[in-house]
């Protein structure tokens, strides 16, 4: 039997009919929707490369079934930015030279995407003040993203990048 799901990804509907329920939503992306913008490191869980957010909240999408995600808006690399028209993250990673290979550069992306909204959203009720304003510590930073892993170990350019687009 196939399954058939439907996706709202980057603000667009997909839908697909899955032969296995068994394939991870990453698979779905990369193979089954030809989107390849998310990255397979280690499909088990320790890297980040295939980071992507599910109801703006981050995953590691190696480990999720496409089929858990049926109705679900999933955001990837592909829907924070256009070449001409970067996101705020995105040119600051491009300032700070935040990658190396930039094989993990999506995950880092989508991940510190959510992470800043994540922190903008709870910031009442972590400080009073000016909610457009999030300051954050390199330690804090650094724990936050502790899921993205970076092989080339740019960490201190990617910090450097998050930092600046938090401000
Ligand atoms: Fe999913 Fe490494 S590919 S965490």
């Amino acid at each position: 039997a196939q399954h058939q799901i439907t996706l709202t990804i980057n603000g667009t509907e997909r839908s697909l009919a899955l032969d296995d329920p068994r394939v991870t939503l990453l698979d779905a992306l990369r193979q089954h929707l030809d989107m390849t913008g998310t990255k397979k490191g280690c499909d088990h869980g320790q890297c980040g490369a295939c980071t992507v957010m599910a109801n703006g909240r981050r995953i590691n999408s190696c480990l999720s079934l496409a089929v858990m995600h049926d109705g679900d808006t999933i955001t990837t690399v592909e829907g924070l930015g256009e070449p001409e028209n970067l996101s705020p993250l995105q040119a600051a990673f491009l300032h700070h030279d935040g990658f190396q290979c930039g094989y993990c550069t999506p995950g880092q992306l989508v991940s510190a995407t959510a992470m800043i909204e994540e922190i903008k959203q709870n910031w009442p009720s972590v400080v009073s003040g000016d909610l457009e304003k999030v300051s954050l510590s390199d330690d804090e930073i650094r724990e936050r993203m502790s899921g993205n892993l970076c092989r080339c170990a740019a960490y201190a350019n990617i910090v450097d990048a998050i930092r600046e687009a938090a401000k």
